[in-house]
């Protein structure tokens, strides 16, 4: 039997294992673990200078109520359903939970949200975590500086909005070591190109074991699924 290409192919467990339970919380990053998920990928906010796992600007989708998320009380927050009866986690909570047992890569959302997750990853880094514990992405690529100055040892990747010209230019003047691309926006081509200016390629969301196939064929090396163990069970486990 031949070798399998990327065999350090990553799955990243999108917002926790998302297919199956209510994004972004302690249940759904609790089932990625179950799953046997090496790295849960989350959305941070900041509110009240704590740090917040949610998706959306706003509230509706998720809580059915109205309001942007950065506007409303912490307190207020905390109250609200997101699903099965679960709160919107605290990045610290997350943390404890994973522990040990996965890798985080955290997507910096709100503006402003670098220097409050930078101040955590300190914290984290002192208690004994390893800097490759960790994956700060953003679309914002202000908060990729900003988490880069502060936190030089952590891996940053850059989440562009499409394909831009100046991408590994980009890429590189910000130090990052992947480039975090949508499943719209792959050919082999620019894969060929982010590959030999050193940076890694993954793909979200991918959630069709068709689309994972080819994509893993084209060598990409990891990607973003609300099914962990659709990755999993085809050798992308760490
Ligand atoms: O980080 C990959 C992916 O999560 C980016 O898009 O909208 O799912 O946060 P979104
Ligand atoms: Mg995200």
């Amino acid at each position: 039997m031949s070798t399998p290409p990327n065999a350090d192919f990553i799955c990243f467990a999108h917002r926790g294992a998302s297919g199956h339970e209510p994004e972004n919380t302690l249940l759904s990053f609790r089932r990625a673990l179950e799953l046997g998920a090496r790295w849960i990928e989350l959305d941070v906010r900041v509110v009240e200078g704590e740090a917040i796992i949610f998706h959306d600007r706003t509230l509706a989708r998720r809580a059915r109520c109205g309001g942007v998320v950065e506007k409303q009380s912490l307190t207020y927050l905390r109250s609200l359903d997101v699903g099965k009866g679960e709160r919107i986690p605290l990045l610290s909570e997350v943390l404890e939970l994973v522990k040990g047992r996965a890798a985080l890569q955290i997507e910096l959302k709100g503006g402003g949200s670098a220097s409050i997750v930078a101040a955590i990853i300190s914290g984290c880094l002192i208690e004994g975590w390893l800097p490759e514990s960790f994956l700060i992405s953003s679309f914002e690529y202000k908060e990729i500086a900003e988490i880069k100055r502060l936190q030089p040892a952590i891996p940053v990747g850059l989440l562009p909005r499409g394909y831009p010209d100046n991408l590994v230019e980009v890429a590189h003047a910000l130090g990052a070591v992947s480039v975090h691309l949508s499943i719209d926006s792959v050919i082999p081509a620019r894969i060929k190109e982010l590959h030999a200016a050193g940076l890694k390629v993954f793909v979200y969301t991918v959630n069709d074991p068709v689309d994972l196939k080819a994509l893993r064929a084209a060598g990409i090396d990891g990607v973003f699924t609300d099914f962990p163990e659709r990755v999993i069970i085809t050798g992308g486990s760490n």
